[in-house]
């Protein structure tokens, strides 16, 4: 019997790649997800890539009585990963409630729902941005939590907490924390990749549809930074390596390998990369010349963030393998697709 898996936001960027290799791995898996970032049409896409057609479930988990119907109706879920929030930053600071309710009521229900029915284990969606500025670099998961910079990134921490205060509790089953950094690319078969609504706030899709001329130009904000090219450095990390570590963490979990109740992970590269790197990667993987601008600084902007990855390394197994030349050029080809979608 296929241990079943249920993945909220599992239409999503980060998701729809998890639902892939979840199949893959032979997992059965129930998606969850309000469509409020994303379409029904991602499923199209897991299913030309794997031949499955998942369970859609069009629920929004910060609806307790909602989100249970689904429950009630698959009652043999194994184990959850937990991607459905909403994650723009800038938003975050012009809505703080609807952030502060959708991320932080999602996880109670997932988590209070879950436990009734016996779940394994639970797998969350964090974010590097839980660090702040590190103090040092590489980041490990050791490094200190501070002041969030964003109501956004105020919920992962605050849902961190929750996830920790619910174990100690007494939480029927473990729960594996995954940091990530920046997600970038997608899928090689570019039948799904990042589905940006509106005007792009992150880097990658900014820079695609600048290749492909929906923008005119990629605004570069700052060269003024402490950093070798003056523009910022970050972790980009291949959004299927990045999918590949849910898929061990859900195994881990099912097999209840670790005596810990909670595991945190970092997950990214163990390599910065600047914006302009970035930009004459991108150039050299696709050929594409890039037509871009520098502009003062982001508000809210980081100079420099990295992971240390050794811990995922070492106990996951884990490592991010793509190189950012076949990453950016996954996210181009994706592109490219949409143009015909
Ligand atoms: P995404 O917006 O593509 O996916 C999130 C999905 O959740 C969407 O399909 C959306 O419709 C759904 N959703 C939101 N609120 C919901 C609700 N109340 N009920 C049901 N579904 C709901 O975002 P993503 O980039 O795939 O991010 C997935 C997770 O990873 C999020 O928790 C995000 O905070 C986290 N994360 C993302 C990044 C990144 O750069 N993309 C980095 C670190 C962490
Ligand atoms: C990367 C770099 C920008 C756009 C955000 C969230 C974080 C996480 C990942 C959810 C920065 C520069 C960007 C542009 C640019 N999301 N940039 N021109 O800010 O590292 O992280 O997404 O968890 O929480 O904060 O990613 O892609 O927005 O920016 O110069 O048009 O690219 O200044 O240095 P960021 P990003």
């Amino acid at each position: 019997m296929k241990e079943l898996i249920l993945v909220t936001g599992g239409t999503g960027y980060i998701g729809s790649h998890t639902v892939v290799e979840l199949i893959e791995a032979g997992y059965q898996v129930v998606i969850v997800d309000n469509l409020s970032n994303s379409e029904a049409k991602v499923v199209d896409g897991i299913e030309k890539i794997t031949g499955v057609r998942p369970p859609l479930e069009v629920c929004d988990c910060s609806d307790f009585d909602a989100f249970k119907t689904v429950f009630d109706k698959y009652h043999t879920i194994s184990a959850a990963i937990h991607f459905a929030a909403s994650k723009a930053v800038g938003e975050s600071v012009e809505k703080p409630l609807d952030y502060y309710r959708n991320n932080l009521l999602s996880l109670i229900n997932m988590l209070k729902l879950l436990s009734a029915n016996n779940g394994k284990g639970f797998v969350f969606s964090s974010s590097c941005t839980v660090y702040g500025q590190p103090d040092v670099l590489p980041v490990t998961e050791q490094a200190p939590i501070k002041p969030a910079m964003s109501p956004y990134g105020n919920t992962k921490q605050i849902c961190e907490e929750i996830i920790r205060d619910a174990t100690h509790a007494g939480l029927s089953f473990k729960s594996i924390i995954l940091r990530y950094f920046n997600p970038i690319g997608a899928h090689p078969s570019a039948e799904i990749g990042e589905l940006p609504l509106g005007v792009p706030q992150n880097l990658i899709p900014y820079v695609t549809q600048t290749a492909a001329g929906i923008r005119a130009k990629l605004k570069i904000f700052g060269n003024d930074y402490n950093t070798p090219d003056g523009s910022c450095v970050r972790d980009y990390i291949n959004v299927v390596d990045l999918a590949k570590a849910h898929v061990i963490a859900v195994k881990r979990l099912i097999e209840a390998k670790s005596s810990d109740k909670i595991e945190t992970f970092n997950l990214g590269t163990g390599r910065g990369l600047s914006v302009l790197e970035i930009v004459k990667s991108f150039e050299k993987a696709t050929g594409v010349k890039l037509n871009y601008e520098i502009v003062g600084r982001r508000e809210g902007d980081i100079e420099q963030v990295w992971a240390n990855p050794d811990y995922a390394n070492q106990v996951l197994g884990w490592k991010a393998t793509s190189t950012v030349e076949e990453t950016l050029l996954s996210a181009w080809r994706w592109q490219e697709k949409l143009a015909t979608r």
